[in-house]
């Protein structure tokens, strides 16, 4: 049997040596010392820093992506996506010609499907990536391969998957189907993927145990062994949490503000008791996950989700409570600068970001009336029609400052940038610490 020779983290260099040395893989039986190969379809920034992290442990690495523009700009040595270290690993990589670029699917041992799944129209998931990525690599495939989803996905997709596959390949002896959420953190790709927990589940226990031995190739985390529909439904899981865990933060929010009482002294001493939790409020949720994967819950049961769809409207209220109570500024002559538009601090992303579609509504009700300062942009984005300003510009504006993003460099503005002025604090970045129980009493 070929040995697969897998090479460590530091002997592959760069900055990401510091996650340190590898857990050498844990063999079962045969086959996954079998697995010298991997096709990731979908490049983005699940399946890029997995490539070229594969890629990094000695494995051949096919990436398909149906964006000709993504692989020319990756077979240029050059990632599309701003993440820490991805592009050093990716050079490396391609000069050890141990990563290919590929509009379609080659032949693998392991195929990995890290496609977009969006939601459509009625908040229903739409799977047409997923289902193009399987009919593609469907001719591709060898009898024992392992296929991998790993877009998060309705309850079900890893089996519709098999028997799109089944109908494709009758021919085929038996391959093996799974689905392998992730749960990484934007920033910190590359760290997460090695570190963090994993849940692995297969359509068969064979299946299972294959995806369990392919994470432990390169997972330093835990790797749990599950079925392919629980493991669809963990990722789901984990986001509803999130979403409705911040709607009862928003919630408390609304209440608070009908009861001129500061909801975030509230939370504070609320969390002061021992078994609780309350997260934090903000102007909405946002990003491509929290404000998404609830409705792919909810959808596979609508009769059954009734608190999922509950947070969901929770956040639509909040983010309209935040457009209304800036907006009567606005009626009364008063500029309004929106500081942050991305979905949360210290981050580019504005997908499906409260902020933005808060400054964006706002300033097409009042034309002239809005600025806004962005500081990982340089140009408005689509649908914000006001101007974008430097932080240092917007302030020598008078107005009311309305906080959206929690960006660290609005949280560190002197006092003396803020006397005088109006302000509405969505996010609590200018909130004096808590003061200490007796004091309170005082
Ligand atoms: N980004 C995250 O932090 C994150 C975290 C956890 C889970 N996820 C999930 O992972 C999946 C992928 O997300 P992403 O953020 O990497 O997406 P992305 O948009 O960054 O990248 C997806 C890539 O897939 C390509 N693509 C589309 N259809 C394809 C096809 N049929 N074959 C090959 N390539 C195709 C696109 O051109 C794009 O480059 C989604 O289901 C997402 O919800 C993402």
């Amino acid at each position: 049997m070929a040995r697969l020779r897998i090479m460590s983290v530091s002997s592959f260099g760069g900055s990401f040596a510091r996650l340190g040395p590898m857990r050498k893989p844990r063999f079962h039986g045969k086959l996954p010392g079998m697995t010298t190969s991997v096709t990731v379809l979908g490049l983005g920034y699940v399946g890029l820093p997995t490539a070229a992290l594969l890629a990094s442990r000695g494995l051949r690495v096919h990436g398909v992506d149906t964006s000709a523009a993504v692989r020319a700009t990756l077979a240029a040595g050059r990632s599309h996506i701003a993440e820490a270290d991805v592009e050093a690993l990716l050079e490396r990589a391609l000069r050890a010609g141990l990563f290919t670029l590929h509009a379609e699917p080659p032949p693998a041992d392991v195929f990995v499907i890290a496609v977009p799944t969006p939601l459509g129209p009625g908040h229903a998931p739409m799977l047409g990536h997923v289902l193009d990525a399987a009919r593609a690599l469907a001719p591709a495939l060898r009898s024992g391969d392992l296929v991998l989803l790993e877009s998060t996905s309705p309850i079900g997709t890893t089996a519709r998957i098999a028997e799109l596959l089944r109908g494709l390949r009758p021919e085929l002896g038996e391959v093996h189907v799974a689905y392998g959420p992730e749960r990484v953190l934007p920033g910190r790709i590359l760290a997460e993927l090695v570190e963090n927990d994993r849940v692995a589940g297969g359509l068969t226990p064979e299946a299972t145990r294959r995806a369990v031995a392919f994470y432990r190739l390169f997972v330093r985390g835990e790797v749990h062994a599950t079925d392919a529909a629980t493991a669809e439904m963990v990722k789901l899981s984990e986001n509803a949490f999130r979403d409705v865990n911040i709607a009862f933060a928003n919630e408390l929010s609304l209440i608070a503000g009908r009861h001129e009482l500061d909801v975030w002294r509230v939370i504070e001493l609320a969390n002061r008791h021992p078994r609780v939790n309350i997260l934090k409020p903000g102007p909405g949720v946002g990003g491509h996950c929290i404000a998404v994967d609830p409705w792919f819950l909810a959808h596979g049961a609508p009769e059954a989700a009734r608190l999922i769809p509950a947070a969901r409207a929770v956040d639509a209220a909040k983010r309209a409570a935040v457009l209304e109570q800036a907006s009567a500024l606005c009626a009364a002559g008063e500029r309004v600068i929106c500081l942050g538009l991305a979905f949360k601090g210290d981050v580019d992303d504005l997908r499906e970001s409260p902020a933005l579609a808060i400054a964006a509504a706002l300033a097409q009700r009042h034309p002239g009336l809005v600025v806004a300062v962005e500081p990982h942009l340089d140009a408005p984005p689509a649908g914000l029609e006001a101007p974008l300003l430097s932080l240092d510009a917007a302030l020598e504006l008078p107005g009311t400052l309305l906080v959206l993003t929690d960006h660290r460099v609005f949280a560190r503005l002197p006092p003396a940038a803020l006397a005088g002025r109006r302000i509405i604090d969505t996010r609590g970045i200018f909130r004096r610490p808590i003061v200490p129980h007796r004091e309170e009493n005082a």
